[in-house]
């Protein structure tokens, strides 16, 4: 049996981008293999510092999670801060990680860039602290989307790098996991690369039916093609991409052949895509609201999640801290 890691920032509600580039594989894994999923909290403070804010948003992940389909009897699913072993092991990677390749990374290059007045050392150790929750757990594989390649890049780094400067073979180097072969992006609505809440461009789960429809109805589209076979445009590859997500395959097909003989009709097929949307999201947003009148679910699935999360923690902390010399008096 495999044991997996993966955990989403809690920066507000999840969208599809979160559904479709990891929860969806999480909910697919738990059956058949030994998982851990958490809430990163910490990881939100390197952008989102407000207290008023941490624990709504904590909830709303949780609540997803639960209504999405992931089982507390079945997964390990635990907030990031109920299992403080992180930050020891945070603590110790620092001292393996360098500078140059933590500023080199491309997304604390973005953040700094998005949040100039607020290039925190958080920020820049991103990296070592989503090292120390996937290695906390000595995973064999961590389901995440494309965007996360080169943090599980750098973790295998980090990984290799205490092995090799303890002369041990303590850590594996865990790989990505996604759905079929090549990892997932879902990209915005608004013809951006990535559907992402600081993009400002998301369809959640928590969205009803006329919201996604009126959000997919905008999405940017322009007179349609004049050639036949024509490469489309970023937007329009976007909406394929949507589609080719959430649609069935003769759905993209039948727009694809429009789009490829110059018949296509926009409205047509933002009108289907958001029916294939709704039809996704539908399900996952009742079970939300049937959370939110039930709380105590909430609470039995985190009491649950902390106490298997740090066990399988403690146990790596006090290897490390043998590996790595720490003794008792
Ligand atoms: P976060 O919170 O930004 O996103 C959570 C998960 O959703 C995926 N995702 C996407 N996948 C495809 N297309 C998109 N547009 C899209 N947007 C988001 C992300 O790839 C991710 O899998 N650093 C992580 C959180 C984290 C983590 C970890 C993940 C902290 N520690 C340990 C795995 C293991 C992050 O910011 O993801």
């Amino acid at each position: 049996m495999k044991t997996v890691v993966s955990g989403i920032r809690s920066t507000g509600n999840l969208h599809l981008g979160n559904y479709y580039g990891a929860l969806r594989n999480f909910i697919r894994m738990q059956h058949e293999n030994r998982c851990f999923f958490f809430i990163a909290d910490y990881h939100s403070l390197t952008t989102h510092p407000n207290p008023k804010d941490l624990y709504p948003n904590v909830k709303n992940v949780l609540t997803e999670y639960l209504a999405a389909g992931l089982d507390p009897e079945v997964s390990t699913i635990f907030i990031q801060s109920d299992v403080p072993e992180v930050t020891e092991l945070y603590l110790m990677l620092n001292m393996h990680a360098y500078l140059g390749e933590l500023s080199k990374t491309v997304s604390f290059k973005e953040k700094a860039r998005k949040q100039p007045e607020n290039v925190n050392a958080g920020l820049l150790t991103y990296p070592t602290l989503m090292a120390a929750d996937i290695l906390l757990h000595n995973p064999d594989e961590v389901p995440v989307g494309k965007d996360q390649e080169q943090h599980l890049e750098m973790t295998r780094r980090f990984a290799r790098r205490f092995n090799n400067f303890y002369g041990v073979e303590y850590f594996k180097e865990p790989v990505a996991y996604s759905d079929g072969t090549q990892m997932i992006k879902v990209p915005g609505l608004d013809g951006s690369g990535k559907m992402g809440k600081s993009e400002g461009n998301c369809i959640y789960l928590i969205d009803d039916a006329k919201t996604i429809q009126k959000k997919v109805m905008r999405a940017l589209t322009d007179q349609g093609p004049t050639e036949p076979n024509s490469v489309k445009p970023d937007y329009i590859e976007n909406l394929f991409t949507i589609m080719q997500i959430v649609s069935a395959p003769e759905t993209v097909a039948f727009f694809d052949e429009k789009w490829n003989t110059c018949e296509i009709r926009y409205g047509d097929m933002k009108k289907q895509l958001a029916a294939d949307i709704i039809e996704a999201v539908n399900p996952i947003r009742e079970r939300i609201l049937e959370i939110n009148a039930n709380p105590a679910i909430l609470h039995k699935a985190v009491t649950l999640g902390k106490e298997k999360a740090r066990e399988s923690a403690g146990k790596t902390i006090r290897e490390v801290r043998e590996i790595m010399g720490f003794r008792n008096f």
